[in-house]
């Protein structure tokens, strides 16, 4: 089974196979353990993205920008849980937090008091007039679109092509569509990215691509009266990066305003990851509601959805005590243990000047990218927002993810092979994500991820010399 998968490497060279070989060879606890536990977990792993060809590593043990695999493989962490770890991995300050916690409990189901001193610092750092508490930002998602719908009495929402927003029935569509379905570039369809969600549900989505604002001024024309929402990640962080042009946003805001459409931002990546603040911000536009996840947690369990109060004043019991809001609920919303892991992350670690030896060393990084592409005559390039880069093997600039879809993927496994066997993890697998630093990085690590980077730049040139004779 290993061999055949091997052998599909024949044709990318010589120094690709190796690469494939040594993993195979350096990973032999993580294949027992992906034989044993796929027979009752589909796959081996509890979410899609963890799965990669033939079988992913299985983690044990990691501390500060490093972790370990069950072979005890150590890896400097680049991925950093897609993005929800930039404090790193076991911050001490977190550890002492959550232990004093675990003392005390660590599920109340009843309001916990630290709320009181929360509240003013998350309104202020996301620029917000209410919020409410959930655990991962799917749900979030979930309850940002209730809302609109609830807040407008309409019910279609619109979808931008490329954007991940999360499991949630309403938006798994258009995320990466099959070439063929996905309809013309400038008026794309909606495609359906699994199966279970009922046909009917198509009829409630919209697709639009990024960055041009025409298809959806077409679309609020002819159907603008049963939008109940615009929902859009103000960075994509799921094609890659790929930023918004200049006036996109602020022009998504006065459609959203012209016909009375709730604009959700959906920051569960770009909240924080650019500085202790929001994308919305960086842009000087204001969203009717915002979704945050991932970085604000200090990798504890907490998404929020929060915005204008107007719409956040509609969930939970309205005047008559029968008739409900909008319902939001769940058993682990605002748990202690969650809840503390956020407030040292906002409080004791991600500070300003942890945000700048962040940046700092996030320039030396996307400047060792571009020199080494040069270097080895790769066509590409990197994006940066934050504390986070993508590599986009393209010399023309990506806008949205058309421009990505028709991209070559191929050299994407040798890299990421020939990274891990340097005990380096260096985003995920495929152009859709990005590496993420943290603030237990130091410059060795980017010296060491630079290293490696040129080794696997030698081993995919290769590669591509050898696929563009196919
Ligand atoms: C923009 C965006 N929204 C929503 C989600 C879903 O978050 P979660 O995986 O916590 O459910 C993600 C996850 O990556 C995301 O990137």
């Amino acid at each position: 089974m290993y061999e055949a998968y091997l052998n599909s490497f024949e044709d990318y060279g010589p120094k690709t196979l190796d690469e494939v070989r040594k993993y195979l060879d350096r990973t032999k606890k993580s294949r027992e353990i992906f034989e044993t536990v796929s027979e009752y977990i589909p796959y081996g792993v509890n979410s899609n993205q963890r799965f990669y060809p033939p079988y992913p590593i299985y983690m044990k043990r990691a501390r500060g920008s490093s972790v370990w695999d069950v072979d005890d493989n150590l890896y400097i962490d680049f991925n950093m849980g897609y993005g929800a770890l930039i404090v790193g991995h076991a911050h001490p300050k977190i550890n002492e937090a959550l232990h004093k916690q675990l003392e005390e409990g660590i599920l109340y189901t009843f309001p916990y008091y630290l709320l009181e001193e929360l509240t003013e610092l998350i309104t202020d750092i996301l620029d917000i007039d209410m919020f409410r508490f959930s655990n991962s930002g799917s749900e979030a998602v979930m309850f940002a679109i209730r809302l609109a719908r609830a807040f407008t009495g309409r019910d279609i929402i619109i979808k931008v092509e490329g954007s991940y927003h999360g499991t949630y029935d309403n938006v798994l569509f258009s995320i990466w569509p099959f070439r063929g379905l996905a309809g013309p570039r400038k008026m794309p369809v909606s495609v359906l990215e699994t199966m279970g969600v009922p046909d009917a549900m198509e009829e409630l989505v919209r697709i639009v691509p990024f960055n041009d604002v025409n298809p959806l001024v077409d679309i609020l024309e002819e159907e603008g009266d049963d939008v109940a929402a615009i929902i859009v990640e103000p960075v994509m962080m799921n094609a890659g990066i790929i930023k918004p042009e200049n006036g996109y946003l602020k022009s998504l805001r006065k459609l959203a305003y012209e016909y009375d459409v709730v604009l959700i931002f959906d920051e569960v990546k770009t909240a924080l990851r650019a500085g202790l603040t929001t994308a919305s911000q960086i842009y000087g536009v204001d969203p009717d509601i915002i979704t945050v996840a991932k970085a604000i947690g200090g990798g504890a369990v907490v998404s929020l959805v929060g915005g204008i109060e107007e719409i956040m004043s509609l969930v939970g019991p309205t005047e008559s005590i029968r008739i409900q809001g909008v319902v939001h609920a769940g058993t682990y919303n605002a748990n202690p243990l969650s809840l503390r892991a956020l407030y040292v992350t906002l409080t004791e670690i991600l500070t300003e000047d942890s945000y700048r030896k962040m940046l700092d060393m996030n320039r030396k990084l996307l400047d060792g990218y571009t020199h080494l592409l040069r270097e080895y005559d790769i066509p590409g390039y990197v994006e940066e927002f934050g504390v986070s880069g993508s590599l986009i093997f393209s010399d023309k600039k990506v806008k949205n993810f058309r421009d990505l879809m028709n991209l070559p993927f191929d050299l994407w496994y040798p890299l990421y092979y020939s990274m891990l066997n340097r005990g380096v993890i260096p985003m995920a697998t495929g152009p859709e994500e990005m590496w993420t630093l943290s603030v237990q990085h130091t410059i060795e690590d980017i010296e060491k991820y630079l290293e490696a980077l040129s080794d696997s730049f030698n081993v995919i040139s290769e590669a591509k010399r050898y696929i563009e004779e196919w």
